[in-house]
């Protein structure tokens, strides 16, 4: 098994245009530090472009240091009347190369279902882009012992109808929703039987083979200090990270830990 770990910020609706470019700067200027991980900032929208010439984009969403740029959201379509909205080719258009699709927030917020997560997955595809789709359950479900016949239907509705070869690009992230921006983070033997779990079900969705080349973050409160025993985990690889992303000592220390 080869894959190559992926850590991803996910900035959320935080930071100043100042602000949001001299992180970026420090994360890049500092990439060294997470050896081969690869490292993904995800800033607000508006501040895509600002992030992308911080790390010194090119056109095709490379960059000297490797440090990746994605959206937090898009819609499906390509273009069109959706006043608002932000299609697909235009985040490929300025040097993105990854989008995080049905988080939590966007779930419970913005009332995202699996059917729209699906539908935007493979838009992101088409586009090129790389998606992160993220599923995880709630406190409740998890006590009720429903977590996995929820994240099983969140897979296979979000995951329907993909090809083998767009599966095999995807990134999911698991985030439980109680650990999300809570300081309740999953422990390492819980995370790893929900990815266990994933990587299942998309051996069935797709082969074995293509379920081996996924790679799967946990996400939800990960610090620099817990990050070590979740990236010891087999399944574990990589991880989506919130509140700690804000600070490159931070994101950097999770990023060492997956190296
Ligand atoms: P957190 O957020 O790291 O602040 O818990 C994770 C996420 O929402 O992706």
């Amino acid at each position: 098994m080869s894959r190559r770990n992926i850590v991803a910020g996910n900035w959320k609706m935080n930071l100043d245009r100042a602000k949001a470019t001299e992180l970026a700067q420090a994360v890049a200027g500092r990439h060294a530090e997470a050896g081969s991980v690869e490292l993904v900032l995800c800033p607000p929208s508006v501040y895509l472009a600002a992030v992308g010439s911080a790390v010194g984009l090119a056109a095709n969403g490379t960059s000297p240091s490797g440090v990746a740029v994605g959206a937090q959201n898009m819609h499906d379509k390509a273009s069109g009347a959706f006043t608002g909205e932000i299609a697909p080719p235009m985040l490929v258009d300025i040097g993105c190369r990854f989008v995080i699709l049905g988080h939590s927030e966007r779930r419970t917020l913005f009332g995202e279902t699996d059917a729209t997560v699906n539908t935007k997955t493979k838009a992101a595809l088409a586009a090129g882009l790389t998606p992160i789709v993220c599923v995880g359950e709630t406190l409740e479900e998890r006590e009720g012992n429903r977590t996995q016949a929820v994240v099983t239907t969140q897979i296979n509705g979000s995951l329907a109808g993909l090809s083998p070869s767009d599966l095999e690009k995807i990134v999911v992230a698991y985030e439980p929703v109680w650990a999300i921006g809570t300081g309740k983070v999953a422990t390492p033997q819980q995370a790893q039987e929900v990815h266990a779990l994933i990587r299942g079900l998309l051996a069935s969705l797709a082969s074995p083979a293509v379920a081996a080349k996924v790679r799967i973050q946990y996400g939800g409160s990960v610090k620099p200090d817990n990050a070590a025993d979740l990236a010891a985990q087999p399944d574990i690889d990589g991880a989506l990270v919130g509140g700690a992303s804000l600070k490159a000592d931070d994101f950097l220390g999770i990023a060492k830990a997956f190296a």
